[in-house]
């Protein structure tokens, strides 16, 4: 057990084996033959990206970013050049995955050009596409230049760095509003809600 728990990617696969064999015992095997089941599995994929997403998201924001001041000088660079680069490199690519299930999700349900024109059945998942793509553009066109350059990823001038680390800042905590309406609606189109 101790050389799966050591590891991390041996506790993920860890984690898949066990919903296999919880599938194996319990699902209805018939069912995981359908197309179904398969865009089930998108769903399921698209909240585990989603999931790693904001879960980074509301990290930078309700850990890293208020903890930062209370950390001195010296030791600032044990979070700026080893724990945040780190950490934005699963935070981006976890929202390129959320982004990339999601409009599978809608293109195989069969809903995606209802949905993006926010047709009345289907207007709680557009208005969350809407948000949550703006949320991923954000992401990796707003935050992500900024943060190189705060974190010195790439070169800039101590006042453009500092202008960055704020920008940065901001937009993150723009995402955290919208995160919360964001997954209202995501969670409503098929459970009632709006
Ligand atoms: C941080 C970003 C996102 C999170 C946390 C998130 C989370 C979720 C959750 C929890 C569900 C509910 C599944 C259910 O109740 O059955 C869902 C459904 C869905 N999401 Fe997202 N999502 C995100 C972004 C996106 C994006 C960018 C798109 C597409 C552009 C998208 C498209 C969909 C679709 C099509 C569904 C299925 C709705 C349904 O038919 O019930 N999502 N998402």
């Amino acid at each position: 057990m101790t050389s799966i728990l050591n590891s991390l990617s041996r506790t993920i696969l860890a984690g898949f084996v066990l919903l296999a064999a919880i599938l194996l015992i319990f699902a209805n095997h018939s069912y995981m033959a359908t197309p179904e089941w398969l865009l089930f599995l998108l769903r399921w994929s698209h909240i585990l990206f989603g999931v790693m997403w904001l879960g980074l998201l509301w990290y930078f924001n309700a850990v890293q970013i208020p903890s930062m001041p209370l950390i001195p000088d010296e030791q600032k660079p044990a979070i700026s050049k080893v724990i945040a680069p780190r950490a934005l490199l699963w935070f981006r690519y976890a929202a390129l995955g959320t982004v990339v299930t999601g409009l599978l999700v809608a293109i195989f349900a069969g809903y995606a050009h209802q949905a993006f024109t926010l047709q009345p059945a289907f207007r709680a998942i557009g208005l969350g596409m809407w948000i949550a793509l703006f949320m991923a553009f954000n992401v990796w066109f707003v935050i992500w230049p900024n943060q190189k350059r705060a974190l010195g990823i790439v070169p800039a001038e101590p006042a453009v760095k500092a202008a960055s680390a704020r920008r940065a800042m901001l937009v993150s905590r723009l995402n955290t509003i919208l995160s919360i309406p964001m997954l209202y609606l995501m969670s409503a189109q098929s459970h009632g809600g709006l």
